[in-house]
């Protein structure tokens, strides 16, 4: 989805060259995101100018465009405000019309970039174009950027604070967004606010911060502006909205310095940590409804609204904390492999590890999931266990089920996240909710988190990244420590995945005296899994083969049962959105209910085979496809003598059965890659498809 940064710099001279190199690197950083255009905005050669730069495409397209113009790059700035964006289009297709930043008006007073949807944003439209306002694109956002300038334009002094214009223009807009705002009328300030899209603030002095937080400023704080904003509903624009312009400010104490002089600083806004690590470790995440303004090199953050029942308690904390990244550049980087996807295939045996780390005392047999302590009672007395995710976390869940309501005892149901919102799901007090996300930025999975915590339900999250919103606003949960994942298509998340569920069910489960040897196996078994990932590893080169005696069909059928059903979708899932072919998980049971008429000598088919209680059922499916003249592909153990002659394996370890899954979906992510790279397919940015999908 569409990604924003910003970039302002305060007393620290810059030339626009490097002005520009950090805004294009910044959105080249969040291109895994998905977008299709990209645009940004910086100051001009005179006082009140702002230079756009726009192109359809790719980054680098924007690069070129940027250097074959006549700018003055030499130009140096003694302080600056910029802003950048990758857009996903959702109003209007991709184009330089559409593109971010968009202006109020031609004269620029006021530039945005925005993600998420303005919902109402066809209202605000209406009711601005009464006014005479004159769009000249197709997006929500525009309406946002017209609307700044009427409340502006209503100010009868216009002494109006660059952070109060802007609560007033929030509090008129629904939906999920993420802003940053500049303008010609406050120059070098900028204001940026989120509610529903993540947002974090780099920040960068030569000297270390006086401290670690920044307050917050209620509204009605004594030390705030007494403002008197009258509700400014799309009907109310017709009367604008009264603002006293008296704003008291409160010094910022993270950024006063010794002797009370402004001190040289930089602040980096962006959608995504990977965008800011290389310029600075120290990050503040907003909040819901935080107004964030930077002006003269301090950050101020405002809140929306005051205190009510509806927020959290991270959003109404008094502070916000300056934390310290735990990213390294590298972990983002590409290093020795051609993309993203690959790497992360490849990581896989470290990024198990990682998960275990300091949770799984391999001697002792025993588990320790910190972020759950508090919450382990709750969760053993618990009615039932709804895990609620999307995509290939939902296969993380359903992979883990059965090992799930063994070893607990619970009923388990799994949720695909937009379903379990659309039907309206009964879910009580007595419920423990587990919400899977690699992001933590997923809207389904968000929305249906809010919609647990509503209802009274525990809400558990298992997340990878750190400071998502999903990570804070649930009660308890797991980080899962694959680190950064950046290709479209989650490969070492899915791993990581699968491993914190089984780490939760084994703490679950630990007072069960019955079920100590079952644990015992599955720890043991965990100990020898990234050795074994290594040696599925091994097998890329034959896969690459594989790919291409398979790449050119059209479709691509993927058959299993009791654990290897989620296998089957996850591969299949993978298959289809890097290499484009249509594929399809089948659960091997269902075979004679309706797929087995698929079957004949021309349907490719990959079944999985590997040794597990259900070995028998799935032989039978074998027999009765190749009955039918399918030649399929056996994903089976090593050392299997039971697949019949001529039969085209490949061949993985034997581990226990509720592991397996996790050796046998790498051969699947690998094929998944070389039928991509073969059919000339993108494999980090699949076409239509985003990482971070924060729109429902
Ligand atoms: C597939 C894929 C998606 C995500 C889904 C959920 O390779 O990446 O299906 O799994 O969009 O995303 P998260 O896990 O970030 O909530």
């Amino acid at each position: 989805m569409c990604g924003i940064f910003g970039y302002c710099s305060f007393l620290k001279e810059k030339r626009r060259q490097e002005v520009l190199e950090v805004l294009c690197a910044g959105l080249a950083r969040q291109e895994y995101r998905g977008y299709d255009s990209a645009g940004l905005g910086i100051d001009g050669d005179k006082p009140g100018e702002v230079v756009y730069f726009k192109e359809v495409g790719k980054v680098i397209g924007l690069r070129k465009k940027i250097a074959a113009s006549s700018i003055d790059v030499e130009k140096v700035f003694v302080s600056q405000v910029s802003i950048a964006h990758t857009r996903w289009a959702t109003h209007g297709p991709p184009s330089e019309r559409n593109c971010h930043p968009i202006r109020s008006d031609e004269t620029n007073e006021f530039c945005i970039v925005h993600n998420g949807i303005v919902t109402n944003s066809g209202e605000l439209r209406l009711v601005l174009q009464k006014r005479g306002y004159v769009f000249e694109t197709d997006t929500d956002t525009e309406a946002v950027a017209k609307l700044t300038k009427y409340i502006y334009d209503s100010q009868p002094d216009k002494r109006i604070s660059f952070s109060e214009l802007v609560k007033a223009v929030l509090k008129e807009l629904e939906g999920s967004f993420a802003f940053v705002f500049k303008s010609i009328h406050y120059p070098n300030e900028v204001v940026t606010a989120r509610r529903g899209s993540p947002l974090l603030i780099g920040v960068k002095t030569d000297k270390k911060l006086k401290v670690d937080f920044v307050d917050v400023e209620f509204a009605g704080q004594d030390n705030e502006a007494k403002v008197d904003v009258p509700p400014p509903t799309p009907s109310s624009l017709l009367a604008p909205p009264a603002i006293n312009p008296k704003v008291l400010r409160t010094q910022s104490r993270a950024f006063m310095s010794e002797d009370g002089l402004p001190q040289p600083i930089e602040f980096y806004i962006a959608s995504d940590a990977a965008a800011i690590v290389e310029h600075t470790k120290r990050v503040l995440y907003l909040e819901d409804d935080d107004i964030a303004h930077i002006s003269e090199g301090e950050l101020h953050i405002h809140r929306l609204r005051r205190k009510d029942g509806d927020q959290t308690p991270s959003q109404v904390a008094t502070t916000r904390s300056i934390e310290t990244l735990e990213l390294e550049i590298a972990a983002i980087m590409k290093g020795k492999f051609d993309t993203f996807m690959q790497k992360e295939i490849y990581e896989q045996p470290e990024s198990v590890v990682n998960t275990m780390r300091g949770r799984v005392n391999f001697d002792s047999h025993q588990i320790t999931l910190g972020g759950l302590r508090a919450y382990l009672q709750i969760m053993r007395r618990c009615r039932r266990i709804v895990f609620i995710a999307c995509g290939t976390s939902y296969h993380s869940c359903l992979a883990t089920r059965a090992i799930f309501e063994e070893l607990t005892e619970i009923p388990v149901s799994v949720e695909l996240a937009s379903d379990f919102l659309d039907r309206k799901t009964p879910i009580f007090r007595d419920d423990s909710c587990v919400f899977l996300s690699q992001s933590g930025e997923t809207a389904d999975t968000i929305l249906a988190l809010r919609y647990c915590l509503e209802r009274g339900a525990l809400c558990v999250g298992v997340v990878n990244t750190v400071g998502s919103t999903l990570s804070r606003e649930t009660h308890c949960g797991v980080h899962i420590n694959a680190g950064p994942e950046v290709g479209v298509a989650s490969t070492k998340a899915y791993t990581s995945q699968y491993i914190a569920l089984i780490l939760i069910a084994l703490q679950l489960s630990e007072d069960r005296i019955s079920l100590t040897e079952r644990r015992r196996q599955i720890i043991d078994a965990l100990h020898e899994m990234p050795g074994m990932i290594k040696k599925v590893l091994e097998q890329d080169q034959a896969l690459q083969q594989l790919a291409t005696t398979i790449a050119d069909n059209k479709s691509l059928l993927l058959m299993g049962r009791g654990y290897q059903y989620a296998t089957c979708l996850e591969g299949a899932l993978k298959i289809k959105e890097i290499s484009y072919m249509h594929s399809e998980g089948i659960l091997a049971g269902e075979l004679k209910h309706g797929p087995l008429a698929l079957i004949d000598e021309n349907m490719p088919v990959i079944i999985i085979m590997t040794q597990d209680s259900l070995y028998p059922k799935v032989q039978s499916a074998f027999a009765q496809i190749t009955a039918r003249k399918a030649q399929p592909i056996v994903l089976c153990n090593e050392g299997d003598a039971g697949i019949p002659e001529g039969a085209k394996t490949v061949r993985v370890p034997k581990t226990i059965d509720c592991l397996q899954g996790l050796l046998n979906i790498i051969p699947l992510q690998l094929l998944s890659y070389h039928l991509a790279v073969k059919n000339g397919a993108d494999v980090d940015f699949p076409r239509n498809l985003a990482k971070s999908v924060t729109v429902e």
